[in-house]
């Protein structure tokens, strides 16, 4: 399962970029804000940083909501660098412009994503991934990772390309299960990222082996 990293902040990208665990990037317009970056500008200067930190897919969303818009936009960010895959949300207009996008080879990642059907049709469209948001169905007391497992059936049923991207992740256990399940990429936070190296015995391992080193040498 390849991981990908769910921020803008530069320093966490380099981080986990050093510790050759990362494949790639998703940020959203709210990621962005939290970073600061405003302007159109700013934000597509942003995001070429972004692929020249990381050789993987890095996704940017769009803002429009109409077809044609979407298209604009689309093809904006993917002009701005081979590794962009432009994220459109779930709408039907947004479908549309998966078809159109995918059948200009222009990646796409299908975003905001809460049931099997959804899925269904980004995979019917072309998307490269469809991004699943299992936080967030977690918050309202619906299982999230049921519906990546749903999602994983349908797509090996009729053998889709498209990629489970799942997003919203809130703690390791989530990347954990989603391994399980099969989904092709697990997006999360740096401190959900990071949580993944942790456990107490480790800690405490490491510990007495460094101690028992130092008795050793008298
Ligand atoms: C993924 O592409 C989304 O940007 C993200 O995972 C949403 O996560 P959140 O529910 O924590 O905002």
């Amino acid at each position: 399962m390849k991981l990908f990293i769910d921020t803008a902040n530069i320093a966490h990208i380099k981080e986990c970029q050093s510790l050759g665990i990362l494949d790639g990037v998703t940020t959203n317009p709210s990621l962005m804000a939290k970073e600061g970056i405003k302007g159109s500008k700013n934000i597509l200067n942003h995001y070429v940083e972004i692929c020249r930190l990381v050789d993987g897919d890095i996704s940017a969303e769009v803002i429009a909501t109409d077809y044609e818009g979407m298209i604009r936009e689309g093809g904006e960010l993917a002009s701005l660098h081979r590794n962009i895959v432009v994220k459109v949300p779930m709408l039907k207009e947004g479908i549309r412009a998966i078809k159109t996008l995918s059948g200009k080879g222009i990646k796409t990642n299908c975003t905001l994503v809460f049931s099997a059907s959804q899925a269904l049709l980004a995979a019917k469209a072309g998307a490269t991934y469809v991004s699943p948001f299992l936080g967030r169905l977690d918050d309202v007391s619906t299982d999230g990772l049921e519906l990546i497992a749903q999602i994983r059936k349908i797509f090996n049923n009729y053998k889709f390309a498209t990629k489970i991207l799942s997003a919203s992740l809130r703690h390791p256990m989530h990347v954990v299960k989603c391994a399980e399940i099969g989904s092709d990429v697990a997006t999360a936070p740096y401190a959900v990222l990071m949580a993944l190296f942790n456990h107490p015995l480790t800690d405490t391992g490491i510990e007495r082996f460094l101690s028992d080193f130092k008795k050793s040498q008298g």
